[in-house]
């Protein structure tokens, strides 16, 4: 009976493995809908239009931080007229710069998608996971992986990964931006207290989305670490302190994060192609306006 080579009870040529579950599921989906996703919202970064409808503005696009005005043509919000009025509202820092490339399109999106991109990408859960399923190093608990000669793990070509805890200070002001988003998705045009009262299945979509990104970024180990007084050890000289508290309560996310982390992207991605389509007409909105 052929033997196959160990170390440590783990198999070591590629693949190799005693395991008796489907344990190439998880890093194949994972290859999956990570390449889905990133040439989706690639696609949608470069669209530059259609990211607004009725009251809802698009996460991919938010913030405006300026108002284009050489790719912006009406037509293409003909479904939207008001939707001029409902941009600038939206936009923080006035018409679009002059130095901005002509050959790029002037989409707000590309702005913005760097900063929730780099706190997705270094992610303690997404790095295990992308890790596993894009390099195989191993693809699986008790897998053999691809073998790595002088592999310095994160301490070298993967050091940026560090800058995790930074991104994260981003991400949680995303959120707020994001909830303030679906609270304007109440009135239409989007416009608070002036816009006309109501609320549509794109509202919910948005405060869905809002909803799921907060429990993705406050189940976050670094902003638990933070939120619990930046403590290594709670039970090395136990106290029932407010930061031991708030620790609690993100470890009640923080033990989701794997879900938030699927469910978050999926919904961000979801919310865009619902705005999108609605505004371009393919979609009918059910609402109250
Ligand atoms: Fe996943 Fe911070 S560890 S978002």
């Amino acid at each position: 009976m052929a033997q196959s080579t160990s170390v440590g009870g783990h198999q070591t040529g590629f693949g190799e493995n005693r395991r008796t579950d489907n344990w190439w599921l998880e890093p194949m989906i994972t290859v999956v809908v990570f390449t889905a996703f990133i040439i989706y919202a690639t696609w949608a970064a470069f669209q530059g239009k259609h990211y607004f409808a009725h009251a809802y503005l698009s996460p991919f696009y938010s913030p405006i931080l300026f108002e284009p005005t050489g790719t912006w043509t009406p037509e293409s919000w003909a479904l939207f007229p008001e939707v001029v009025t409902s941009i600038k509202h939206h936009t923080w820092l006035g018409t679009w710069p002059t130095w901005w490339p002509k050959f790029m399109p002037q989409s707000p999106a590309f702005l913005i998608l760097a900063f929730p991109g780099a706190f997705r990408f270094t992610c303690y859960y997404y790095r295990k996971a992308y890790y596993r399923a894009f390099t195989g190093s191993p693809p699986a608990c008790a897998v053999g992986g691809v073998q790595q000669k002088d592999y310095k793990g994160e301490t070298r070509l993967l050091l940026f990964q560090n800058l995790h805890r930074y991104a994260m200070y981003f991400a949680v002001i995303f959120v707020f931006i994001l909830s303030w988003d679906a609270f304007c998705a109440f009135f239409k045009g989007g416009i608070p207290f002036k816009g006309e009262f109501g609320v549509g299945v794109g509202t919910g979509v948005l405060v869905i989305n809002a909803i799921l990104l907060g429990g993705y970024t406050f189940g976050c180990h670094s902003f638990r670490h933070l939120i619990g007084g930046r403590k290594d050890c709670f039970s090395c000289d136990f106290k029932p302190t407010l930061s031991h508290k708030t620790w609690s309560l993100s470890t009640i996310l923080n033990r989701n994060h794997m879900a938030f982390a699927w469910l978050s992207l999926f919904w961000v991605a979801f919310s865009d192609i619902y705005v999108r389509l609605v505004s371009m007409g393919v979609w009918t909105d059910l609402n109250t306006w």
